[in-house]
């Protein structure tokens, strides 16, 4: 348990880990870095590097190496057992590597130029590509967009603990989220203070609509509070923009939550729509962040028709609930049923799918271009006018 916020759960492997140079360290990196061998970082990388920093993705100090790599990708753990489902690796390609030494150190960089941290290169390995896709994603075509893009990275990958100078490179100011981009260290300390003993987290990357109002409020029934954790790293192109969605998330929490029982943070982490195994990722990160519950729903953190509706809620059956320490909250798939007058599933509701609002993404994107709100069923009025606020901008109709 952390010593410092009594009852919340502890973190995944069991210390919360902070990579960020205090004051004195942080100005020697400086200086030493003018004179490193420097990798700008992608991304999802700066994405993974921020998560690493603040702890979200405890136990881990820094990027992969090898037997790590090996042991994530065949057994889902850590080379020393621990539950582990996704490498977080920091790929490079052949120009890059020639510059690097192991036992040396490299400067890491925003594509802005920014220097973000120092990594001791412990290894440099060659990133088995047909090693991880399959096992990762299920799927080894390049349609899948998790999997195309570790097939456009580097061909080798660096593994080593980071030093990290800061997480913030010059961002456009509304991407930041700095209000909501509490670190695990705060979300714990903000549940302890709100007095929460069992917090359930809900991962989106979507607006709130209201299969998702459903699911976050009914584990909400059977906890003290809710965490709203958007994740806001890197997504693919179609989604819809972090900072568009913060807006509709802000406007659903002031009109249908209870302000002291809900709580809005963004989960900086990038989006790999790996389904099942990112589902356990994203479970053990909200445990890091010091929630007991987490809800898994209909095809978490899938794509296409890679994964099936179940998969993502099965996998946890693979681990024995003290290795996971978080409690999953499955859920079936929910509509709006007419004849129940409300949002039910196959579990509490005997009418057919034509008593259904189903809309597809497809659809829902059509009528707000028309600048028409989907049926208040699927989603709420204030919701939908974001939205549409969005989608007949010029940027949404770009997007
Ligand atoms: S995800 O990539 O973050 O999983 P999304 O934001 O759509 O995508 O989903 C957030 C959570 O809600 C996930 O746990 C997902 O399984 C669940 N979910 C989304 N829509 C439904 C639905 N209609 N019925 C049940 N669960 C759903």
């Amino acid at each position: 348990m952390s010593s410092t916020t009594g009852s919340i759960i502890a973190p995944h492997g069991g210390t919360l880990v902070n990579r960020f140079a205090d004051a004195a360290k942080a100005a020697t990196l400086q200086a030493e870095a003018a004179g490193l061998p420097a990798i700008t970082l992608s991304s999802k990388q700066a994405c993974d590097l921020e998560m690493i920093a603040i702890g979200a993705f405890s136990p881990l100090t820094g990027f992969v190496g090898k037997a790590d790599f090996d042991s994530i990708c065949k057994n889902m753990r850590l080379a020393d057992g621990t539950v582990w489902p996704i490498p977080i690796t920091l790929a490079v390609d052949d120009a890059t590597k020639d510059t690097l030494k192991i036992g040396g150190r490299a400067a890491l960089k925003h594509a802005d130029g920014t220097l973000l941290a120092v990594i001791e290169v412990e290894e440099i390995y060659p990133h088995d590509k047909k090693l991880e896709v399959p096992n990762v994603f299920r799927t080894e075509e390049d349609a899948h967009p998790g999997v195309a893009q570790v097939y456009a990275e580097g061909d080798w990958l660096v593994g080593g603990p980071i030093h990290v100078l800061t997480v913030t490179p010059e961002r456009e100011p509304g991407e930041q989220f700095t209000e909501h981009r509490l670190a695990p260290a705060a979300t714990r300390a903000a549940f302890a203070e709100r007095g929460w003993k069992s917090i359930v987290a809900f991962q989106t990357r979507n607006p709130i609509h209201r299969a998702h109002e459903y699911l976050t409020k009914s584990a909400l029934e059977i906890c003290d509070g809710l965490l709203i954790h958007p994740l806001v790293g890197e997504t693919k192109p179609g989604d819809i923009p972090a900072d568009v969605r913060m807006q509709c998330y802000q406007v659903i929490i002031d009109n249908y939550y209870v302000a002291d029982r809900t709580m809005l943070s963004v989960m900086p982490a990038a989006m790999r729509y790996a389904g099942p195994r990112e589902a356990i990722l994203h479970a053990l990160v909200r445990k890091n962040y010091g929630c007991s519950h987490f809800i898994a729903g209909r095809d978490h953190a899938g794509v296409g028709n890679y994964y099936g509706t179940y998969d993502a809620q099965l996998i946890f059956d693979e681990f024995t609930p003290a290795e996971i320490g978080i409690t999953p909250l499955k859920f079936e798939h929910s509509a709006w049923c007419n004849a129940c007058e409300g949002m039910t599933s196959a579990k509490t509701c005997p009418h057919g799918g034509d008593q259904k609002v189903f809309l597809s993404g497809t659809k829902v994107r059509e009528l707000l271009a028309k600048g028409e709100r989907p049926p208040q069923e699927f989603s709420r009025p204030e919701v939908a006018d974001v939205l549409i606020e969005w989608a007949t901008s010029s940027v949404g109709a770009g997007a």
